[in-house]
């Protein structure tokens, strides 16, 4: 049993609808284009987790159906009923999976209270737990993205948040110990408390084995009627292992987002792709990357001749309460940190190599984010550093 399609996308999370969405703009005939995702809906946009659903009438669309295995030099997939799908284009669009606490050798995960957020299903289950225990405790494993922005939801719904996780501040791999304070604040004026520097060891359990307190390596027993963990993502490459190029733990490619296989694309978070910002590969684990890098490959899958280098300015964007923050281009090097931090407006630049490399911009207006981005674009060079730390606002050093 097999079927042949011109383009296949395997995935069906942000960067396979985007891909999809670009195909159909640029014109695809009826029966040539195949999204084929385990999920059991359409493609829909992650960060808000609500059904944006993007497709039109014509692609054949395989949902609730796994891809087993690839055969890239034959060009082909096997899925897990049993059928072959042939293509003369892939696009690899898996995306990421939730690291689970086993792999850091905790045991307990599948209780019934215990929650990850990768998909809808899992927030579906979130809500429901959380639903079950109103006024209850909950404990939030990690301090990234997911973290803050599950303990958030959590708090507004009227629980007792306490977050743990392992680094000194919270968002260590981007905010500044300056910035991450800010934060840490204003949740604990909501009411999230925070134990920092340690790591969940092990799980209570009550006889139906649902968990009812977490142990932590320093000592600290909090007890827990709901879990949340986000500690971290790994992305989904095992089909292509052995078979393609890889690197940054995601699939190498190059700046029309086409891997080692010529025929084999990949975008979103699974691929590593050259940021010029930084002259280096690099896999980014936001929308936008995902958004973006869908449109470049369709793009230069369908019009190559036409469809030059990828030049992506990375941009990470967050909003929790009343707080909203966005960030473009590395944090590498110097940092100065600009504007009010007690008030509603502030932020961070990057200078590295007498360079302006990265800003962030908490509380900014449409037009502050879009000049900031401008700026981190051009790059612009900063003569003088102590000249630079004595403006008011970043961006007025650079117009
Ligand atoms: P994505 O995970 O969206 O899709 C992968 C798809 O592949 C899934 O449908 C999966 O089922 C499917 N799949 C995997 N293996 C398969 C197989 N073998 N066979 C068939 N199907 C397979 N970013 C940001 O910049 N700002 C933000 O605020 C947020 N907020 C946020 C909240 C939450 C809750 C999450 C989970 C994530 C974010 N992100 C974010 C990150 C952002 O959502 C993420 O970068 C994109 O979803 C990446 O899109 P992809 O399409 O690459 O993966």
């Amino acid at each position: 049993m097999g079927r042949a399609f011109v383009y296949v996308i395997v995935g069906g999370g942000v960067a396979a609808g985007y891909a999809a969405h670009e195909f159909v703009k640029r014109g695809v005939s009826h029966g040539e284009l195949c999204i084929i995702s385990e999920e059991p809906v359409a493609p829909y946009e992650r960060p808000a987790l609500s059904k944006g659903y993007l497709l039109p009438e014509g692609i054949e669309l395989i949902l609730r159906t796994r891809v087993k295995s690839a055969d890239v030099r034959r060009k082909t997939l096997l899925t897990g009923t049993g059928e072959t799908i042939s293509y003369k284009y892939l696009i690899v669009a898996t995306g990421a999976r939730a690291l689970r606490l086993e792999e850091f050798g905790v045991n307990g995960s599948d209780a019934a209270n215990v929650c990850y957020l990768r998909d809808l299903a899992d927030a579906d289950r979130l809500v429901n737990v959380m639903q079950s225990c109103p006024g209850g405790n909950a404990v939030v494993i990690g301090g990234g993205y997911i973290g803050m922005e599950c303990a958030a939801s959590l708090v507004i719904n009227k629980l007792n948040v306490t977050m743990v996780f392992p680094d000194a501040h919270c968002m260590a791999r981007l905010f500044t110990p300056k910035i991450a304070s800010y934060y840490e604040e204003f949740y604990q004026c909501k009411g999230v408390k925070f134990v920092k520097g340690t790591v969940l060891t092990s799980f209570d359990f009550n006889s139906d084995g649902t968990v009812t307190a977490v142990n932590l390596k320093n000592g600290i027993k909090l007890p827990a009627d709901i879990v949340v963990v986000g500690i971290r993502i790994r992305p989904n490459t095992t089909l292509f292992e052995g078979q393609l190029t890889m690197e940054k733990g995601g699939i190498k490619v190059n700046a029309k987002m086409q891997s080692s296989n010529s025929s084999v694309f990949a975008i979103g978070d699974v691929a590593a792709f050259p940021i010029k910002l930084v002259g280096e590969t690099r896999r980014l684990e936001h929308v936008d990357a995902a958004r973006k890098s869908a449109r470049h490959a369709v793009a230069a899958i369908m019009e190559p001749e036409k469809t030059g280098e990828i030049d992506y300015l990375p941009f990470f964007y967050s909003r929790v309460f009343t707080l909203s923050w966005q960030f473009y281009g590395d944090n590498a090097g110097e940092v100065i940190h600009f504007g009010d931090f007690y008030g509603n407006t502030f932020g961070a630049y990057w200078i590295h190599k007498g360079h302006l490399v990265g800003c962030f911009l908490e509380g900014g207006t449409k037009e502050q984010y879009e000049a900031i981005a401008r700026a981190i674009r051009v790059k612009p060079r900063i003569e003088d550093l102590r000249r630079a730390s004595e403006a008011r606002f970043g961006i007025c050093i650079v117009f």
